[in-house]
């Protein structure tokens, strides 16, 4: 047992999306989250730029004592991760590879789709991990830059023309390759299913990268004895931006009161 806090990071609020999943799964663990609003989006920084932003949170996350890290980011996993893991000896895991290992599964047709941040899809890293698993016929990629913007603004419904524009044109490939599979690459994308269901329909299964990451911890913390014991979990909220609007949003991904407290992340 081990009751110190996992901490999660993402630019901005899509990686709440593996803190809702945390939640239900380890509802007893106590979780830090960081989101880099002030310098969100991340998708079009280069590799660098990148690895610095992920150095100064995982040392804001280690002078609070966390057990495990998550880079609850798709961009930090495809491009920076592996240099992250040999740097440090904390327990950290990324949302690419269970994404990837979960599309091969529930593919019937062996074609795949994945949306993703620029830098994420110029690495080629999800579509080579996808193929590498066998079994796949097809991988269509796409890069999806106008779509963090619009969710870190709160604009994820049906009813949000610009939204549903960008959509429109992001899944165009999708619908021309027939994918019935699509990797959801960025931990913002699972925020706009209900968008990308409404035009892809219901028959292509969405790959949720955060839901996924969830359950490759939870079964990392079993393996390793390191699960809090039981008893209520907790959840504190950090952004290096305003944190009255992020911890708005906060409040509508997760359905109960957030409160976040403003970080200084060039401190670190
Ligand atoms: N949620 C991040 C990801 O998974 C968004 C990156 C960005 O800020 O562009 O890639």
């Amino acid at each position: 047992m081990d009751p110190r806090p996992i901490g999660v990071f993402d630019s901005g609020v899509g990686g709440l999306t593996v803190v809702r999943q945390l939640q239900k799964i380890l509802p007893s663990e106590h979780i830090l989250y960081f989101g880099d609003t002030a310098r969100v989006p991340y998708g079009g920084r280069d590799r660098e730029t990148l690895l610095g932003y992920a150095r100064q949170v995982l040392s804001f996350m280690q002078s609070h004592q966390v057990k495990a890290v998550v880079a609850a980011c798709g961009t930090i996993s495809t491009t920076c991760l592996p240099r992250l893991q040999e740097e440090s000896d904390l327990p950290m895991v990324g949302v690419m590879d269970p994404a990837c290992r979960r599309s091969i599964e529930v593919t019937r047709s062996g074609k795949v789709g994945v949306i993703a941040t620029q830098a994420s899809i110029n690495s080629g890293v999800y579509q080579r991990t996808i193929e590498a698993c066998g079994n796949v016929q097809q991988v269509t990629a796409q890069a999806c830059p106008k779509l963090v913007p619009l969710v870190e603004s709160g604009r994820c419904s049906t009813d949000d023309v610009e939204t549903m524009e960008a959509l429109r044109e992001y899944l165009e490939p999708m619908q021309r390759d027939q994918v019935d599979t699509l990797l959801l690459g960025c931990t913002h994308y699972p925020l706009l299913s209900e968008a990308i269901r409404a035009i892809l329909g219901p028959e292509v299964t969405l790959v949720d990268s955060g839901a996924e990451a969830a359950g490759h911890l939870m079964q990392m913390l079993q393996q390793r004895d390191m699960l809090a014991p039981k008893g209520p979990g907790s959840l504190q909220l950090y952004a290096s931006g305003q944190p009255e609007p992020f911890a708005a949003l906060a409040e509508r991904i997760l359905g109960e009161p957030c409160h976040a407290l403003q970080l200084d992340i060039e401190r670190y």
